[in-house]
């Protein structure tokens, strides 16, 4: 069963309400992140809630919980959740107004919802590559705030599928920056190439694992910005986030990647991260 706290009770997601008064709701007026869980354990729960922790003081809005306060509450979640394997949820808004009014209220307590429900991208049972288009990047300039106003991840995601890809590599100026959801990088000639951290995109906690496993292993890492030209040239592309891990790009723009089928970094950043979660278990 997929639960849901919310405010302090507990009911299954599909059942959970809030106020239209939310500013959640009303303006987008909130910040979230993604966790994942492996054998009902999360993983890297203190990273995820430092960032949640850094988008909340972006947006001016109090973190109504201390570290072990979140822990805890995340980790009664999944122990009321039946998932195995799953992400958990969680979302804070800055609370209900008395009416639709842009200026923020004051003392009104932040909405605090979290959930936790069955990803199936994270049983890695079909690792199909995905197909990417490239759109022009062209949301605010705060995208390294995990904010919950989505509608450009939306617009990016379902112009990719109206077009029979998977997901949209976002350029600016000429320039990577990020997929809708997840980071991106390339490999040349066995360099792992990556755009840097900026306010242009999310800090990925994933990046940021699978960066040092791969510095830990030796693989030459490169932080510095992608051109379109490079991407189109690339010997591989991969894309990472909480829900999918690394994983492999088959093709950009309708063009084969490699032989289409995921390159030999992909493989070795896979089999990096499964040993360092098994060895987290
Ligand atoms: N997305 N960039 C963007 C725009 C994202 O939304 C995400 C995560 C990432 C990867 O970050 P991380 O490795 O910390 O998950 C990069 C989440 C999973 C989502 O919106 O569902």
């Amino acid at each position: 069963m997929s639960i849901a706290y919310l405010n302090g009770e507990w009911n299954p997601m599909g059942e959970t309400k809030i106020s239209v008064l939310d500013r959640g709701f009303m303006f987008g007026d909130g910040v979230y992140e993604v966790v994942p869980v492996y054998e009902r354990k999360p993983f890297t729960l203190k990273e995820h809630l430092a960032r949640l922790g850094r988008s909340l003081a972006e947006i001016k809005i109090t973190n109504p919980m201390d570290e072990l306060t979140w822990v805890a509450l995340i980790e009664e979640a999944i122990e009321r959740s039946d998932e195995h394997d799953a992400l958990v949820y969680i979302q804070v808004t800055r609370g209900a107004s008395a009416s639709r009014e842009h200026v923020w209220p004051k003392q009104t307590p932040a909405t605090v919802l979290v959930m936790v429900y069955d990803a199936p991208t994270l049983s890695r049972k079909d690792v199909t590559p995905y197909k990417m288009i490239t759109l022009d990047d062209f949301r605010w300039q705060k995208g390294h705030i995990k904010s919950v106003s989505l509608v450009a991840a939306g617009l990016f995601k379902n112009e990719a599928v109206s077009r029979g890809a998977d997901d949209s590599i976002l350029i600016k100026n000429g320039f990577v920056t990020e997929a809708s959801a997840s980071n991106v990088y390339i490999v040349k000639d066995g360099v792992l190439i990556t755009p840097p951290t900026s306010n242009a995109i999310l800090h990925g906690i994933t990046r940021h694992l699978v960066l040092s496993l791969a510095r830990g292993d030796k693989i030459s890492v490169e932080e510095r910005e992608i051109s379109v030209a490079e991407l189109d040239a690339a010997d591989e592309v991969i894309i990472s986030s909480a829900g999918h891990e690394v994983w492999p790009v088959g093709s950009v723009n309708g063009a084969p990647v490699g032989n289409g089928e995921g390159g030999v970094v992909w493989q070795r950043l896979d089999q990096l991260f499964q040993d360092y979660k098994s060895a987290a278990e």
